[in-house]
C-alpha cells in the first residue's frame, strides 16, 4: 500500500535524525516494530483498546520484534485515560515521534483538537505523522455508506495546517497519497471511465485530485 510506503519513510527519517520512541496511537493491527528495519534500541509503544491490545499479545506471543516495544490499553477518547497513557508512552524517551495512521479521519474535530493538546503536552514528543483528507472526498465517500463498524468518516479540518497551527504544531512535508502512488510506480487505479473525463478538468480540479489525500509531519513550532 503507498500511504504503508510513506509512513514507512516518514519513520526511518525520524530515526535517522535521533527519535528514540515511536508512539503509535490507535496502532490496530499495524506490525511495523516486526517488520522494518529498526535500531535494536529504539523504543516502540503501541496505544490501543484493550480488546486489541488482547488479541495482538496472544497472536503475535512467539514473535520476535526487532525493536524494544510495549503495548498500553487505553481509550483514548477517555480525556484522563489519554493524559495518562501519553505520559506513559514517553517516560523514558528523549526525542519521540507520534503515529496516528487511520485514527484522526473518525475522530470529532474537538477531540483531535484535545489529542494535539495532550501530544504537544509531553515535552519529548517532537513530531508527529496525521493523515489528512480533502472535505469533498470524505463527503463522497460518507456517500458511498462507507462506514469503519460504527465510526463515521469526519470532515477533518478544512486548513489542516491552520487548525494544528492553533495547537502549537507545525505543518511541514505534506505528502500526497496519489503524487507518492506515481513516483513508486503505483498509481491510483482510477475507472476506467474517468480518465477521459479526468483529462478535461480544469486545471484546479486536477490539482485537487492529486492533493486530496495524504499525510504530514507536525512538527513542535
Ligand atoms: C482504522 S484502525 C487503524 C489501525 C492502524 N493504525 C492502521 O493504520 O492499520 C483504527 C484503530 O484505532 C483504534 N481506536 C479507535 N478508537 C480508539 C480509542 N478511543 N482508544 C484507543 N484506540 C482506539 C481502533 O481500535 C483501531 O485499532
Amino acid at each position: 500500500m503507498v500511504r504503508t510506503v510513506v509512513i514507512d519513510r516518514y519513520l526511518q527519517e525520524a530515526i535517522a535524525r535521533g527519535v528514540d520512541t515511536v508512539v503509535n496511537l490507535g496502532a490496530g493491527l499495524d506490525t511495523r516494530p516486526y517488520r522494518m528495519t529498526l535500531p535494536a534500541s529504539l523504543s516502540w509503544v503501541e496505544v490501543d483498546m484493550p480488546k486489541i491490545v488482547a488479541l495482538k499479545e496472544d497472536r503475535l506471543a512467539g514473535e520476535t520484534p526487532r525493536c524494544r516495544l510495549a503495548r498500553i490499553a487505553a481509550d483514548l477518547s477517555v480525556d484522563d485515560a489519554r493524559r495518562a497513557a501519553l505520559a506513559e508512552c514517553v517516560a523514558r524517551a528523549r526525542r519521540a515521534i507520534v503515529l496516528t495512521e487511520g485514527v484522526l479521519t473518525y475522530l470529532p474535530l474537538e477531540d483531535v483538537a484535545k489529542l494535539a493538546d495532550d501530544v504537544h503536552a509531553q515535552a519529548a514528543i517532537g513530531s508527529w505523522i496525521v493523515d489528512f483528507s480533502a472535505p469533498f472526498l470524505n463527503r463522497a465517500v460518507r456517500a458511498r455508506g462507507v462506514k469503519f463498524k460504527n465510526a463515521p468518516i469526519r470532515d477533518g479540518a478544512r486548513d489542516p495546517a491552520a487548525f494544528y497551527a492553533a495547537h502549537g504544531w507545525r505543518w511541514t512535508e505534506p505528502r500526497h497519497l496519489v503524487v507518492e502512488g506515481e513516483k513508486i510506480g503505483r498509481p491510483v487505479p482510477w475507472p476506467i471511465w474517468f480518465r477521459p473525463i479526468q483529462a478535461l478538468l480544469p486545471r484546479r480540479a486536477q490539482e485537487a485530485l492529486r492533493t486530496m489525500l495524504g499525510y504530514a509531519l507536525l512538527v513542535r513550532a
